[in-house]
């Protein structure tokens, strides 16, 4: 379909977040209100899209970059002087245009395709999205007349007591003709209470215009729920992160307590995959199916194969491969990569390592900046010493190698295949193929030792 764009507003101030970022930047789900909105744009199946962008630009540009067109709007004189930004930007004038806010982020999809076709199908000239709230205070209202036929909307502050009345609201979204949107919004003006230049006008001056205007209400009013204020941050992440996992149960996922799982919008999780209570799951992290993941777990942009156990750990733009265990209490830094059938056990922490197939580190150990070969042992307490206060060095350790408890490992160091490390070491050279290094001194027993001692 290409006659069809959207215009996403995202110039306000947002004066109510008291922040030093872009509204719209703000997450929910770890992820920005407008990039939510945007990726709904594009899951409706809609290619052009337009940012009006003003309050804090830069910052919101740096985040889009080329995914969407700009149009600058310099002062935030109203929504209809918002979208007039973006005239120019249109190529074709004979198509269809969806307007929607920045700071609506709960929107879905098929609400956007429904509001489309029902526009299409009725010849609208416009059509606007709205709910059924129980407390309106603050939006728009619907002013429709007695056959139930929209006649405009009024706008809280310039409402009539009778007008306060009415429950159904305006959620700021819309589906226009383009020819009638920029008609109509020339004629607007901001002779209101607030001295803005109101979108909502528009459709008055169309409807006074012999043209046809539709409204299509939204059954779950927290689709339309539109983001001021810290505290509304946290409702629409709450119901977005209710979607998400209802999305994720109906898919074959377990989820053993939804009230303290939070997963982002762009996690993927397998089939019979089961979360425990407090794990977060957040940037595009990917995880397979048949895994067990938690309880208190945080996982962030990594990637996890089939069957792998997660326990009471942290896992950073990391990678497990099939059949491994991690945890409990492990810590996996960014650049970890662990082979299939791997153990990772408690207190253990990688850094930038790759470590191979069937390999164990049970607990209590250190691997950084490490290449670890399969079936490799790394007793209790092994130290890889990657760092000696200015530069940080690699660690090599072939497969099949044994490392006795509490070694230290000083990089930079390869210990060949086949090769032993005696527990205690302090291993400073390369171990070669088959040996066994033992780097401590002997032990001397004195007799009678204690005896003589008094
Ligand atoms: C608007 C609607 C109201 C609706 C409500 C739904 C108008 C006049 N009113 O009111 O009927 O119930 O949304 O949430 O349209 N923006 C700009 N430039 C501007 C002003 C606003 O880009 O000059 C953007 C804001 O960044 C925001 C969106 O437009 O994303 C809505 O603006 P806001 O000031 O929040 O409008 P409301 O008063 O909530
Ligand atoms: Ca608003």
């Amino acid at each position: 379909m290409n006659n069809l764009s959207a215009v996403i507003l995202a110039a306000g101030e947002g004066k109510r977040m008291k922040s030093k970022h872009s509204k719209v930047l703000h997450k929910i789900c770890d992820k920005p209100m407008v990039e939510c909105v945007y990726d709904t744009v594009k899951n409706a199946g809609i290619q052009e899209c337009i940012l009006v962008v003003g309050h804090k630009s830069a910052q919101v540009k740096e985040f889009m970059r080329d995914r969407t067109k700009y149009a600058l709007q310099q002062q935030q004189l109203g929504t209809g002087h918002a979208v007039l930004q973006t005239e120019n930007l249109f190529e074709q004038k004979d198509g269809y245009v969806v307007v929607l806010c920045g700071d609506t982020p709960l929107i879905t999809e098929e609400t956007i395709r429904l509001c489309i076709d029902y526009h299409i199908k009725n010849v609208y000239a416009a059509t606007v999205i709205t709910a059924e709230l129980d407390q309106p205070t603050g939006y728009g209202r619907i002013v429709r007349d007695v056959n139930g036929n929209v006649l405009k909307i009024v706008e809280q502050k310039d409402a009539s007591e009778e007008e306060k009345e009415i429950k159904e609201i305006n959620s700021g979204m819309y589906c226009f003709t383009i020819i009638d949107l920029f008609n109509s919004l020339k004629k607007i003006s901001n002779n209101n209470s607030q001295g803005e230049y109101y979108l909502t006008d528009t459709l008055e001056i169309l409807i006074k215009e012999g043209k046809s205007v539709g409204a299509i209400k939204v059954p779950d009013s927290a689709e339309i729920m539109g983001v001021n204020s810290r505290a509304q941050l946290a409702e629409a992440q709450y119901l977005m992160n209710q979607r998400i996992l209802n999305k994720h149960m109906s898919k074959g996922v377990t989820i053993i307590d939804t009230n303290s799982t939070y997963v982002s919008y762009d996690a993927i999780i397998g089939m019979d995959t089961i979360i425990y209570p407090g794990t977060v799951i957040s940037g595009k992290t990917l995880i397979g199916e048949d895994c067990i993941i938690g309880p208190n777990t945080t996982i962030n942009e990594s990637n996890i194969f089939n069957n792998v156990t997660i326990t009471d750990s942290v896992l950073i733009e990391s990678k497990v491969c099939e059949n491994s265990k991690i945890g409990p209490f492990a810590y996996l830094r960014p650049n970890s990569v662990i082979g299939e059938n791997v153990k990772i056990g408690d207190f253990v922490e990688i850094k930038n390592s790759k470590i191979g197939d069937n390999t164990k580190i049970s607990h209590l150990s250190y691997v950084g900046d490490a290449e670890v070969g399969n079936n490799v042992n790394l007793g209790c307490g092994t130290v890889i010493v990657n760092y000696d206060g200015i530069q940080k060095h690699k660690t090599i350790i072939e497969d099949n190698v044994f490392v006795g408890c509490n070694s230290n490992l000083i990089s930079p160091l390869v210990l060949r295949k086949n090769s032993y490390v005696g527990a205690g070491s302090t291993i400073t050279d390369e171990v070669p193929q088959n040996a066994l290094a033992i780097a401590r001194s002997r032990q001397t027993n004195i007799k009678d030792w204690v005896l003589k001692r008094k």
